[in-house]
């Protein structure tokens, strides 16, 4: 059991005790369980287990293609049709996609009832559950509707990942490296040489993670500048990650973030900023724990287009947040389409 302690809320972890007398003294009228068929299957009763009193359950169907306004909107209809009103509470039960999905719609329904997030994937117990951004994709494009808002409380329980497939575990794993990598040089090399990332000690891999990202997020809550930090790796991953995406081999998100960051690992020594031999051993531990995939990385034009249309570029230059060393950032480097013609490269070079 671990508790980290924010401005406006809390997070823990793995405390059911906590869970059952929070939710009891919230005192709310009506309690709400948002949940897709998977959690629905998988976490659903352990929730109910430990909650004294009556919940009204919302399935949605899985899938980043479900985090719509029209999802958004059977959501605010089934609270509405079942009486929620300004004093309910809405518990998210998944992954990022219900957190962001269920937490945009609590903060919006009534002009805002209280949510708690109960994140069950990897990813989103240490990196979307935590910070506040709440959202829904428009015509495709991602978060392009949404708020930043602070949930009642966060409630992580990592025996949900037992049941996490395990794709997305490594998926979400890349977020810890990345945490690592850009504000914790030990916790990197402690992660990078892990021989096998299932059965590990997650409490602690996770509470050591969500404290990054907590730091980070409450020193810039609306990613002015500092917040941008957790960009690195996301610029070059993004767009790899857009370009597959309708593809028939597309990957998840934390395996072209993987790709995106041995790129810009190799932006950040090309800048002068990392060593060669800190470059190589970045790039050796990505790859070897997500494989080397070389036709991801192209057509480059087509990759820097998408990337040109990056929330966080700056009058159409390419801003990048870079690495100063290992275990420190830095962010809005400007790089030139050169220097990411050759981090492909780099990336695509056999080891
Ligand atoms: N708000 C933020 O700051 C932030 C940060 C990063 C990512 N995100 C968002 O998070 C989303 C991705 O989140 P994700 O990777 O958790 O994906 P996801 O929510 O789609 O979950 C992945 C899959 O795992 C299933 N699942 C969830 N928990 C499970 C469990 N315990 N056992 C078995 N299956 C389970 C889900 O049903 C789904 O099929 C994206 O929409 C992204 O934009 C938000
Ligand atoms: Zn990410």
């Amino acid at each position: 059991m671990k508790d980290i302690k924010c401005k406006n809320y809390n997070i823990h972890i793995n405390n059911w005790l906590q869970f059952t007398s929070f939710v009891q003294d919230i005192n709310a009228s009506h309690i709400f369980i948002l949940a897709d068929e998977n959690t629905e299957k998988y976490c659903l009763l352990h929730l109910l287990e430990n909650l004294n009193g009556e919940a009204f359950v919302i399935r949605i169907p899985s899938g980043e293609h479900n985090k719509t306004i029209n999802t958004c909107q059977q959501v605010w209809s089934k609270l509405m049709q079942n009486g929620a009103d300004r004093h309910s509470l809405l518990i998210n039960l998944g992954g990022g996609v219900i957190g962001d999905l269920g937490g945009f719609c609590a903060a919006t329904y009534m002009r805002g009832i209280r949510f708690i997030q109960v994140p069950t994937t990897l990813l989103s117990q240490v990196d979307a559950s935590v910070g506040g951004k709440l959202g829904v994709d428009l015509l495709g494009f991602k978060n392009m509707v949404g708020i930043i808002q602070d949930p009642a409380a966060v409630f992580i329980f990592t025996e949900f990942l037992n049941t996490l497939p395990q794709n997305q575990i490594r998926s979400g794993f890349a977020e810890l490296l990345k945490h690592g990598l850009i504000a914790d040089k030990s916790a990197w090399d402690t992660l990078s040489h892990k021989a096998n990332i299932s059965g590990l000690d997650y409490e602690n891999l996770v509470y050591e993670s969500v404290k990054i990202k907590k730091n980070v997020t409450e020193q810039d809550p609306y990613e002015n500048g500092l917040r941008k930090i957790l960009n690195f790796g996301h610029t070059i991953g993004h767009a790899v990650e857009s370009y597959w995406m309708d593809s028939s081999t597309p990957l998840l998100h934390g395996e072209a973030i993987a790709i995106g960051m041995v790129s810009e690992a190799f932006l950040s020594y090309r800048v002068g900023k990392i060593s060669e031999g800190e470059l190589f051993d970045i790039r050796n531990a990505l790859i070897r724990i997500y494989g080397h995939h070389p036709k991801y990385v192209r057509p480059a034009t087509d990759l820097i287009e998408i990337m040109k249309g990056d929330k966080k570029n700056i009058k159409g230059s390419i801003r990048f947040a870079l690495l100063e060393s290992v275990g420190k950032a830095c962010y809005d480097v400007q790089v030139d389409k050169n220097a990411i013609e050759e981090s492909f490269v780099f990336y695509k070079e056999k080891i």
